[in-house]
């Protein structure tokens, strides 16, 4: 046993909350400690969790929710989790996985309209561990591609301010320029102010369905026309919405067309661990033809260690994710997708229409399955601070200010969205009048409206980051 309970009240809080409970290791132990110790801890820790989502009030972040449909997908984890997919002699079964669920995804997303508009393209892809890394992998392709094919040495990418901070991410390692426009008043791309940012560098164009902050989704048709008007290529970011707006189209909502029937379309993210319902730890990326993916690859013909080839930027990776995943998107079928995404948008439905009897709270935007929330009357952090205290977890927003709930499947359970927009009623009287002057859960946010308090917030992050990489 070590540590103290002195310790507990960081500036981040309690990083550490186990620590009087079992052991700190900061080395090896001499001797190996017993798997039932072990286990026996890490499935109390594991109910404690997932005890803070299970009750549906929490944003996003836990998509599926159902313990056996987890204990299903991680038994076929177990028994690839040891597996290495780049020795495919050895695993010819992760050759089946990934393939099937790149053509599962591809299919889902009408990659077979490509044809129609060029016979020799064929949507083809790769899995990578997440969102951010389907982004990177997009973004290489297009950096390649300028360089090699167009000579262009500073290639460029245009999108919208909404865009994930993956693509900033990926421009910052791959050393491209990501300029980003101003978003109308509805929270979708400005496709004029798109089309004035581009530049002789500029190599391609990027949209979301739908964004991080507030899940609208940017009218990728006009953005497929810039795309084959100037020679460019688009990426659509599906990371959140790929899995589940294919379904929603199909119960008839009104969802535009932003997947390969675009004929501009020339790469989509879309994770499987998001709404496709998989373990944590994997996406796809589609690309429109092979010639696109070959961007993507790397070899290295001259290294000692042998012949090196791998598709992503991972270099070993788990065949039990793999498995995983083939199990989720086998298991839960057209039917299930589909019941799955009429659960989710009938919540959504209850909740906006509860947000539409408080006149203080606007919803950003055209929203289907997240649903971004603002205020002109009362400060939103002080309604969120509200709702925290009720045991309700939002993802906070900035510039403007605002919070959004991200509908998923525990959210679906009977009185959640009854729960949550009385209790949001309750909120805003509470702002209306608050206990304190400023707001706990957006004190941070007010920081970013300046350069200096940008780059002061940049040194707390950077704090932070150390601070989680801590034991005690
Ligand atoms: C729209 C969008 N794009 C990209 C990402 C990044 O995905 P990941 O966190 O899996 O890297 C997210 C994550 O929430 C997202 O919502």
């Amino acid at each position: 046993m070590s540590g103290n309970n002195d310790a507990s009240s960081g500036p981040f809080g309690d990083l550490h909350p186990y620590r009087d409970e079992f052991k700190v290791y900061t080395q090896i132990p001499e001797h190996g400690v017993e798997p039932a110790e072990i286990l026996a801890f890490l499935e109390r820790t594991a109910a404690a969790e997932d005890s803070k989502w299970e009750s549906g009030k929490v944003s996003g972040t836990i998509y599926h929710g159902g313990h056996e449909h987890y204990a299903f997908l991680n038994r076929a984890f177990a028994l690839y989790a040891h597996a290495n997919l780049l020795q495919r002699d050895m695993c010819p079964s992760g050759t089946k996985f990934e393939g099937e669920v790149i053509a599962m995804t591809a299919k889902m997303l009408h990659g077979d309209a490509v044809k129609e508009v060029n016979p020799k393209d064929e949507v083809c892809g790769a899995i990578t561990s997440g969102g951010s890394e389907s982004i990177f992998n997009a973004m290489l392709v297009y950096r390649e591609w300028a360089q090699r094919e167009r000579g262009i040495e500073h290639p460029e990418i245009v999108a919208p301010s909404t865009i994930h901070t993956a693509f900033q991410k990926s421009a910052h390692y791959l050393g491209l320029k990501l300029v980003r426009t101003p978003v109308t008043a509805d929270f979708v791309a400005d496709v004029d102010a798109m089309a004035a940012a581009i530049t002789p560098n500029t190599i391609a164009l990027a949209g979301s369905a739908g964004n991080y902050a507030y899940g609208t989704i940017d009218p990728i048709a006009r953005l497929s026309d810039l795309a084959l008007a100037r020679n460019l290529g688009l990426h659509v970011d599906g990371c959140l919405g790929g899995f589940l707006l294919p379904w929603v189209e199909r119960l008839g909502y009104d969802v535009p067309i932003f997947d390969f029937r675009q004929p501009g379309v020339t790469s989509i993210s879309c994770d499987t661990h998001k709404y496709g319902y998989a373990l944590k730890g994997t996406s796809v990326i589609l690309l429109r033809n092979e010639h696109l993916r070959h961007f993507q690859y790397f070899t290295a013909p001259d290294w000692a260690g042998g012949l090196y080839a791998s598709p992503t930027f991972q270099g070993s990776r788990s065949g039990g994710l793999a498995a995983a995943t083939w199990a989720a998107m086998v298991a839960m079928g057209e039917d299930g997708y589909l019941a799955a995404a009429r659960a989710i948008m009938n919540t959504a439905d209850r909740i906006r229409a509860g947000i539409a009897s408080i006149p203080e709270i606007r919803i950003a935007g055209k929203t289907t399955f997240l649903i971004g929330m603002m205020s002109d009357e009362v400060d939103i952090f002080h309604v969120n601070d509200y709702l925290i205290g009720r045991g309700w977890r939002m993802n906070g927003l900035q510039l403007p200010p605002g919070i959004h709930f991200c509908i998923t499947l525990p959210q679906t359970q009977p009185g959640v969205a009854e729960r949550f927009v009385e209790d949001l009623r309750t909120a805003v009287a509470y702002a209306r009048d608050p206990q304190q002057e400023y707001p706990q859960s957006g004190a941070v946010y007010g920081l970013s409206a300046t350069l200096d308090g940008q780059a002061m917030l940049s040194d707390i992050m950077l704090a932070y980051l150390d601070a989680t990489y801590g034991v005690e």
